[in-house]
């Protein structure tokens, strides 16, 4: 196949609307040029990054919407802007994956290419952080105390699924994919440059773990077990076996 036709393919001045709406000509020339990529695997690496910071402006556009329909009490709206997130951030996952068909080896030499650089500098990583704060002031004002309601009654003495237990397991879901997305993230360290070993900073990856073990929204979490251990005081915490038939 005559590689220089394709190129010149895709990398054409914008003619058709279409080119012109998604912006085609400055989306496909945000890679680094063919002749100037590292090896066979670095369009991938920055494919893959670029997307993922996509995918985390959406996430971020998104929550700012479901954070003035939380405040609006439009419930609906913001179960359905959540299923979107939920759906982005597990494309997110998925999309890591693609980086494991890299060898450890071609990922030394783009690493060389990265300078200084580090996942912790992406500007959707650290907007997507600043996130959950909002949203709980927000959800504890609008839907808790405007209603008369606490984590513990929505799950357990007034428990009847309403509308605020239908958010809080929003916000659970999200919580549990974002801490999906650092296991998953940890995974693919392992498997490119090993466990224990010192990142781009100098600093032990081992450090990044800690984040996996972080919850967003620790109420929602800790009901669960405040509820759990109740049930063991009431059950007893070892049980008898089932009889044989
Ligand atoms: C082979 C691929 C990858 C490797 C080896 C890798 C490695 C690392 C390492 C070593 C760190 C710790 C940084 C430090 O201590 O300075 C880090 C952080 C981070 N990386 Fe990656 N990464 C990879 C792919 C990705 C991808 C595709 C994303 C997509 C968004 C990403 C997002 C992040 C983020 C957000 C952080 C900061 C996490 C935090 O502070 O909790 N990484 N990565």
């Amino acid at each position: 196949m005559e590689r220089e036709r394709f190129y010149a393919m895709l990398q054409k001045k914008q003619e058709f609307d279409y080119e012109k709406y998604l912006n085609t000509e400055q989306l496909l020339t945000a890679q680094k040029p063919y002749d100037e990529l590292c090896n066979k695997d670095e369009l991938q690496f920055q494919i893959v990054h670029q997307v993922e910071e996509l995918w985390l402006k959406l996430i971020i556009y998104t929550l700012l919407d479901i954070n003035e329909y939380m405040e609006q009490g439009n419930t609906n709206r913001v179960i359905t802007l959540f299923k979107r997130v939920h759906i982005t951030q597990r494309m997110m996952i998925d999309q890591l994956s693609l980086l494991e068909t890299m060898s450890p080896k071609d990922y030394q030499s783009i690493r060389t290419q990265l300078g200084n650089g580090s996942g912790q500098e992406s500007p959707g990583f650290r907007a997507l952080t600043l996130a959950p704060q909002s949203l709980w002031k927000t959800f504890k004002t609008v839907y808790l105390d405007q209603k008369d309601l606490t984590i513990e009654k929505i799950y357990a003495t007034e428990y009847d699924h309403s509308d605020t237990y239908m958010i809080a397991e929003c916000l659970a879901e999200f919580d549990e994919l974002f801490q999906k997305f650092s296991y998953h993230h940890m995974q693919l360290i392992y498997r490119s440059i090993g466990f224990d070993s010192k990142s781009l900073k100098g600093r032990s990856v081992e450090l990044l773990n800690n984040r996996t073990r972080r919850k967003l929204f620790q109420e929602i979490w800790d009901v669960r077990t405040q509820m759990t251990d109740e049930w063991g005081t009431e059950y007893g915490v070892v049980r008898k076996s089932l009889p044989n038939e």
